[in-house]
């Protein structure tokens, strides 16, 4: 799947919650923008590198996209490089809209889960689900008030019964009770989880009973991993031989398509499977959630989205 790129332009940016910073783009000639549906999201260029934001307004309005960009303390480029560098008036390269965390259209009861920045989508579909009138219930997760973004939207958007607001203050006890949420499966009752891998990955075990298709998820975390990684390594593609080096914090996809090269990827966070290539030698750190335990044990493929090597060289059969 080929993204396309729109120029857009900063109209609005604040500080919103703890080191999360909202942004509004419109386009500088204030045309109306590509729809989007709840639950979509945008591609952002920052240097070589592609980052995936949610949007959070609401999927009726067309004059602008509003995202909210956490800055990770490990980033040495990405969501720093944005929170420094992003200003009213500055423009930006964007993709437009694409979405793989849609709403069912099917539900007749939605959980919205959301943790930390996840809240995004989850607004989005908070926005669409109210205006219909639907029948839904939305946990917001955070450590503190202070770190959750969006709050005033929320308090305006949804109703105070259809509203848990979830402070842990660090203490995983003190978290949203999953397995009293999800214990009891009713056909037509739909979950959607964005947020950390924990909690997504929490939710799928609490829901591991409920058919495949009533449970909805979105990990952001894999490109953000890599920013804390700091070995580089070569990366050989063999059916010509051509050789790159990975640097430190920089995807695999991202070093080929700086070299004129274009793979094969969609979700580019590690979860569509998209981008899988196969190992002729070397062995992968695999960093996907895509791959079986046993997949990922025989070391033949790789998402190169996110995963990288463990030594020093990694053979792609590319
Ligand atoms: S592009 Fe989706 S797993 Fe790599």
């Amino acid at each position: 799947m080929t993204y396309e790129w729109l120029d857009l332009q900063i109209q609005e940016c604040f500080l919103a919650a703890e080191d999360i910073r909202i942004y509004e783009l419109v386009d500088p000639y204030g045309r109306e923008l590509p729809p989007f549906e709840a639950g979509a999201h945008i591609q952002v260029r920052v240097d070589h590198e592609i980052r995936h934001y949610s949007l959070a307004n609401d999927p009726t309005e067309r004059r602008r996209y509003v995202i909210g960009v956490l800055r990770d303390p490990r980033s040495r480029g990405g969501s720093r490089q944005i929170h420094e560098t992003w200003a009213v008036g500055h423009r930006v390269a964007v993709s437009k809209p694409v979405n793989h965390f849609p709403l069912s259209a099917a539900a007749k009861r939605h959980v919205l889960i959301a943790g930390g920045i996840g809240i995004t989508p989850i607004l989005a579909m908070a926005r669409h689900l109210a205006g219909k009138a639907a029948d839904f219930q939305l946990y917001y997760c955070a450590r503190q008030a202070s770190a959750a973004a969006f709050l005033p939207d929320l308090r305006q958007v949804v109703p105070e019964a259809r509203l848990s607001l979830v402070f842990d203050g660090g203490d995983p006890k003190r978290g949203l009770n999953l397995a009293a949420l999800l214990e009891t499966f009713e056909p037509g009752r739909h979950v959607y989880v964005c947020g950390p891998s924990g909690l997504v990955q929490a939710v799928r075990a609490e829901t591991a009973h409920w058919p495949a298709d009533h449970v909805h998820y979105e990990i952001f975390a894999a490109a953000q991993a890599l920013a804390s990684v700091s070995a580089k390594f070569q990366v050989v593609l063999a059916r010509s031989g051509a050789s790159y080096e990975v640097p430190a914090g920089r995807s695999i996809l991202s070093v080929l398509e700086e070299h004129g090269h274009a793979p094969n990827a969609l979700c580019r966070e590690g979860y569509c499977g998209t981008c899988l290539v196969s190992v002729l030698s070397g062995t992968p750190d695999h960093r996907d959630s895509v791959l079986t335990d046993e997949e990922k044990a025989a070391n033949d493929l790789v998402a190169i989205c996110c995963s990288r090597a463990v030594g020093d060289k990694l053979v792609l059969d590319i």
